[in-house]
C-alpha cells in the first residue's frame, strides 16, 4: 500500500512539504478501530517487533528490538506514540538545540530516486529542546527515546559545549539516552567538534555533568563518515576514555561519489548531507572498523543507507547492536520495520 498509493503522491511534493503531509497522518496510526486497519495496509505488524527473541540490552537499556528511527525525522518529538506504534524499538529525537531555530532557506531537501538517496541541508530547523522536553513528559510507555542535542548556528565553537550542556540538562529527565549529534554537515564548523582536543573537552564536559546526576544516562556520539579510519579510531579511543556508552554511525556524507542521478542535477541541489543508498557501503565499513576500535561494553547503532532487511542484518552481523533507519523509511514505508524484524 505504502509504495504503490502512499509515496507515488508523497513523491509528487518538495520532499520537506511531503515529509510534513505525512506527519499530518501518523495519528490514524494510533487511533482506535481505525488505526488496526491503517497499520495492517501499511504492512506494520507490531507483534512481531515485539517477539521475546527481538529484545536487546544495549547501553544498559531494554530495547524491544534492535530497530529505531534514527534522529531528524522527528526532531520536535511531535510523534513519539505514533512510532511506538510501528513497531520501532526506539526513537532518536533531535537534533534540539537550545535556543529554536529555523534553519537554511528552503528549498533544502531534495530526493535522487534513481539512486535512492537524499540531500538535505536543514540545518537544525527545531523548536528548541525545552520544548521539546514538555512534550516528552508524555510518552508511552515500552519505547525507548534517545535526546539528540546540538549548537545553535550562531554559537561559536568555542563556547559550543555550554549549548550541548544546556540541551542536555533541558532533556535529561525525559529521555533514556543522550546522542551528542558534532556530525551535521549543515551547521558550519560544526564537524570542527570531531578534530580530536575540542571532541574530548566536550567528551569530558558532558560526561562531567552527567555523573553529577543520581542516576547518569548513558551518553552517545554520533560520527560522520567522512571521517578518515585514523580519525575514527581517535574519536573510539576518546568515547571510551569519556566513559560514553555508544556510538552511532553514521550520519550523513558530503561525498557524491558514484551517484547515478545526472551530476549536473545533483550540482543543482547544491551543498548538504548525502543519505540513503548512497551510503550503505562506507556506513558499513564503518561499523565494521568501530567494532573493531570499540571494547564489547561501548555499544555500536548501525545507521546509514539501511534500506531493506538484509541491508540491517549485515549492519548487525558486522557488529552493531542496533539499527536506525531514515532515507530507507522514506523510500520503502513503515513496513520496513517489521520486515527487519521478521528478518532477524
Ligand atoms: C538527517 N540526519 C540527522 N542526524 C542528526 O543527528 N540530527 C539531525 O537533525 C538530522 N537530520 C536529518 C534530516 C534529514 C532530512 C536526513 C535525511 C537525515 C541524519 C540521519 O539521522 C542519518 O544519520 C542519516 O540520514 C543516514 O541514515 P539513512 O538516512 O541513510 O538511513
Amino acid at each position: 500500500m505504502y509504495k504503490t498509493f502512499v509515496k507515488p503522491v508523497l513523491f509528487q511534493f518538495d520532499a520537506e512539504a511531503a515529509h510534513y503531509a505525512a506527519f499530518q497522518a501518523l495519528p490514524l496510526l494510533t487511533r482506535p478501530v481505525v488505526g488496526a486497519a491503517v497499520r495492517a495496509s501499511l504492512g506494520i505488524d507490531w507483534a512481531a517487533c515485539h517477539a521475546p527473541h527481538l529484545a536487546r540490552r544495549v547501553m544498559g537499556l531494554v530495547f524491544a528490538n534492535p530497530v529505531g528511527l534514527a534522529a531528524g525525522f522527528d526532531k520536535d518529538a511531535r510523534f513519539v506514540a505514533e512510532w511506538a506504534a510501528v513497531g520501532f524499538g526506539h526513537v532518536e529525537i533531535g537534533t534540539l538545540t537550545p535556543r529554536p531555530q529555523p534553519g537554511n532557506d528552503k528549498p533544502r531537501m531534495f530526493r535522487l530516486p534513481a539512486d535512492r538517496g537524499l540531500i538535505n541541508r536543514l540545518g537544525f530547523n527545531n523548536g528548541g529542546a525545552e520544548v521539546a522536553a514538555l512534550r516528552l513528559q508524555k510518552r508511552p510507555a515500552g519505547l525507548i527515546v534517545g535526546g539528540n542535542i546540538g549548537k545553535n548556528k550562531d554559537t561559536p565553537n568555542d563556547e559550543a559545549a555550554n549549548d550541548y550542556l544546556r540541551g542536555f540538562d533541558a532533556l535529561a529527565d525525559v529521555v533514556d539516552y543522550i546522542a551528542v549529534n558534532v556530525s551535521s554537515p549543515n551547521t558550519p564548523g560544526l564537524r570542527a567538534l570531531q578534530d580530536r582536543e575540542p571532541l574530548q573537552r566536550l567528551l569530558g564536559q558532558l560526561q562531567a555533568r552527567n555523573q553529577r546526576r543520581r542516576t547518569p544516562l548513558p551518553l552517545a556520539l554520533k560520527l560522520a563518515p567522512d571521517l578518515s579510519d585514523e580519525q575514527l579510531r581517535d574519536a573510539a579511543a576518546l568515547v571510551v576514555e569519556a566513559g560514553f556508552a555508544g556510538v552511532i554511525a553514521t550520519n550523513t556524507t558530503i561525498a557524491r561519489d558514484g551517484l547515478r542521478t545526472p551530476a549536473a542535477v545533483v550540482e543543482r541541489f547544491g551543498a548538504g548531507g548525502l543519505s540513503g543508498a548512497p551510503l550503505t557501503a562506507r556506513a558499513l565499513a564503518v561499523t565494521q572498523l568501530l567494532r573493531a576500535a570499540l571494547p564489547a561494553e561501548v555499544a555500536l547503532i548501525g545507521v546509514g543507507g539501511v534500506m531493506s532487511a538484509q541491508d540491517a542484518l549485515d549492519r548487525l552481523a558486522a557488529g552493531a547492536d542496533l539499527v536506525q533507519l531514515y532515507t530507507g523509511f522514506v523510500y520503502e514505508g513503515p513496513g520496513l520495520v517489521t520486515q527487519i524484524c521478521r528478518a532477524i
